[in-house]
């Protein structure tokens, strides 16, 4: 479609799963055929309400399990895309799957449809594990899966959980990742969420998480290992090989503008921030909330967002925005202690303190 000189970066939400994992607490539900035709119909809605006039330069369909959907609504989803968005050529497409609810049918059709990485939920390579977290897979069936989807996609991503298990079993997935082909890891500490199943197991001591402690310490093997394979670290739970990295999670760290299509998605547009309802029926009636970002608040998150990943914070524009990190205290004791590195008008964070990003960021707000 037309020529656009706005770019966007364009979110789609699909909640649907299986089955819903012990630990999970995205907004997704069990869906039956209905409900996933209910739902396409108001996304199809929203997709076309939206302005016109953008350049979508990534899309991301996450979930939920992007997988489960039907293929021929997913197709519904694409033609609304490319009726509303002159979607760039070079545009980084990613759908989110899991190994139970993909095969080479559903790998070729999203191939045909223009998807060009993937993102598969592994979580762990042992059985026992995957078992006991919910996970409808096996290990064989992950990396069978695995093994198909390179067939098809040169940019496959998988995602591990980190503290499920004993400290160095994490590396050794990786190590098997790799040797699959796998271009990108995403490794995302484990979180006990107070409304899932898996609080009540740990609560009533039915499930051992490891301490934090080891957490830590099974985190750095993770980081010293995927260097050794030259994969950099652009985030806290973030690792590529050079040029893997996902543009779309960039474009977020970046500051750019994003629209989120879907129950609970959010938007970031011209300053104002949106965020869709979570609850289906509200989302179904169009609630919305929005917040205009203030000044000072940019400053903050322009912070935050950029010194968390690779894309750093441009001190140049901080500038022109009325502040000058140069002349905090701290800016400069973290320089000196190389803790930030700083070239030309960009500060970085060294990726060695990613996981404490928290405690040096909020140091640094006006
Ligand atoms: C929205 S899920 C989508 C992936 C896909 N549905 C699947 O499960 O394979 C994205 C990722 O979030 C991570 N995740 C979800 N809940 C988590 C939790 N409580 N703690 C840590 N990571 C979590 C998992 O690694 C998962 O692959
Ligand atoms: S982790 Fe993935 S498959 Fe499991 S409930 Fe969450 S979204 Fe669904």
């Amino acid at each position: 479609m037309k020529n656009s000189d706005k770019e966007i970066s364009v979110y789609i939400h699909l909640p649907f799963c299986e089955r819903k994992c012990l630990y999970c607490a995205f907004t997704s539900f069990v869906s039956s055929e209905d409900m996933q035709k209910e739902y396409i119909k108001h996304l199809l809605k929203e997709i076309e309400k939206f302005e016109n006039g953008y350049k979508a330069k990534t899309i991301y369909f996450g979930g939920g399990t992007p997988s489960v959907l039907r293929l021929d609504l997913l197709e519904k989803i694409f033609d609304a895309l490319k009726t509303k968005f002159e979607i760039a050529t070079d545009a980084e497409i990613t759908m989110e799957v899991n190994p139970n609810s993909v095969g080479e049918e559903k790998f070729k059709f999203y191939k045909k449809l223009g998807v060009n990485r993937l993102s598969i939920g592994i979580q762990s390579l042992n059985n026992k594990t995957l078992k006991k977290i919910g996970r409808l897979h096996t290990k064989e069936e992950a990396l069978n899966k695995l093994k198909l989807a390179k067939r098809y996609f040169d940019n496959v991503s998988c995602d591990l959980i980190l503290g499920l298990e004993k400290e160095k079993n994490v590396v050794k997935y990786a190590k098997k990742l790799i040797k699959f082909g796998v271009k990108h890891i995403s490794c995302y500490m484990l979180e006990v969420h107070e409304n899932t199943p898996l609080f009540n197991l740990v609560e009533s001591k039915k499930y051992r998480p490891l301490d934090d402690e080891a957490v830590a310490k099974s985190y750095e093997k993770l980081r010293k290992f995927l260097k050794k394979q030259h994969f950099n670290q652009y985030e806290i739970s973030n690792f590529s090989l050079p040029n893997f990295e996902s543009k779309h999670n960039l474009a977020y760290w970046s500051y750019d503008d994003y629209v989120g299509f879907g129950v609970s998605s959010h938007s970031f547009i011209h300053g104002v921030r949106y965020e869709n309802s979570s609850v289906l029926n509200d989302y179904y009636e169009g609630k919305t909330y929005s917040e205009t970002i203030t000044n000072d608040k940019e400053i903050e998150e322009r912070i935050l967002l950029g010194l968390r990943c690779k894309n750093g914070v441009d001190l140049e524009k901080l500038k022109k925005m009325g502040y000058f990190l140069e002349k905090n205290e701290f800016f400069m004791q973290f320089l000196e202690k190389n803790i930030l590195k700083k070239e030309n008008d960009k500060v970085y964070l060294n990726p060695n303190y990613y996981a404490v990003s928290d405690f040096i960021i909020e140091h640094l707000f006006p």
